[in-house]
């Protein structure tokens, strides 16, 4: 997910997704080990720490992808059989659509028949995607989802017959564990037909130092932006977390490729959230993120063992970002 600065909705308490939120906190909290949910970082406060984050020179993921999309566009035109037939371009996690929208008016430009269908969980930010994109791009056919991925795939399909070309970009894949990567795409497999082209972005195994660099900047944003999630849980659960006494922890490994964070309780303490009282040792961690990275060759690996037949990889200048191109067959 390409995230925006927009102001997300605070959920209401007692909402279906203030309840999701209360519970799945809990029980991250109350297993050994501890864990909390990515997913969870991007309230209005997690949104501009990461737009920060994409502005740090350690986080070279976000360039890396942009040069593809400005400098590589034709191949990438080619690789999605861009003129072969009529098309719907759908992106998962839309944001701000700043990489894709150089692909869209390139689209335009070259008179490609197709109509972009950007899925965001925020309604906001599709609404404000959609002005801005109309503005930007006016002859862009465009028909913002708003909703979890795979639900609003299935509308896509229900308003389309179309062959389609999914984007998932930004290396948001890496935000899932390995397993978790292979059954979301097998799921998106399901949902496609013969055909149908979708392309991916990871983020390629490369020297520890420059990948650890990047979730560990010595300014402190990456440990801001995980503290953050603890002060979204004060203010919308009633909860009492000492920030201080938490400290941003991160290791890559370079064989599996997994760059983890934590949050690491600095002395012994108990945590108050809503009735429930939840006690940290001193040194405990709770485990935050994966941002897992991949080799070349397990790119590959991936697409076929999840049914896709891999076409094309196209990366940047250092080779540090791929973006995938597979076909369902
Ligand atoms: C959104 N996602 C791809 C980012 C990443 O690189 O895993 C989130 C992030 N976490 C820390 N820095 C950036």
């Amino acid at each position: 997910m390409e995230k925006s600065i927009d102001i997300r909705m605070v959920p209401e308490k007692n909402s279906e997704a203030h309840n999701k939120f209360y519970t799945e906190i809990i029980s991250g909290l109350k297993d050994n080990p501890k864990h909390l949910l990515s997913k969870y970082f991007y309230d209005e406060k997690g949104d501009v720490f990461f737009q920060n984050i994409m502005k740090m020179p350690e986080y070279y993921l976000t360039n890396c992808e942009l040069e593809i999309f400005t400098e590589k566009k034709e191949e990438l035109a080619k690789a999605i059989k861009a003129y072969d037939e009529p098309f719907d371009l759908i992106e998962l996690g839309a944001g701000d659509a700043t990489k894709s929208s150089f692909l869209l008016d390139y689209l335009v430009k070259q008179k490609a028949d197709f109509t972009y269908m950007p899925i965001d969980i925020s309604g906001n930010i599709i609404s404000i995607l959609q002005n801005n994109l109309t503005n930007k791009i006016p002859d862009l056919q465009i028909i913002g989802l708003n909703g979890e991925y795979l639900e609003m795939l299935d509308k896509a399909n229900k308003i389309s017959s179309k062959r389609k070309v999914i984007l998932f970009l930004g290396s948001n894949i890496g935000n899932m564990e390995q397993e978790e990567a292979y059954q979301f795409c097998k799921e998106l497999k399901q949902k496609l037909n013969s055909g149908d082209i979708l392309i991916i972005g990871f983020d390629v195994k490369k020297n520890p130092h420059t990948i650890l660099n990047a979730y560990n900047d010595k300014t402190g944003i990456t440990a801001a932006f995980n503290l953050n999630l603890l002060d979204r849980i004060n203010r919308e659960l009633d909860a009492d977390f000492d920030i201080e006494k938490f400290q941003h922890y991160q290791t890559y490994d370079p064989m599996s490729g997994a760059c983890r964070s934590y949050l690491i309780s600095l002395s012994e303490q108990t945590v108050t959230i809503g009735n429930q009282e939840i006690y940290f040792k001193e040194n405990e961690a709770i485990y935050m993120e994966v941002s897992q990275k991949y080799s070349s060759e397990e790119i590959d690996k991936m697409a076929v063992r999840t049914g896709f037949l891999p076409l094309e990889k196209i990366s940047d200048s250092k080779k540090w970002f791929i973006d995938a191109i597979w076909q369902v067959d």
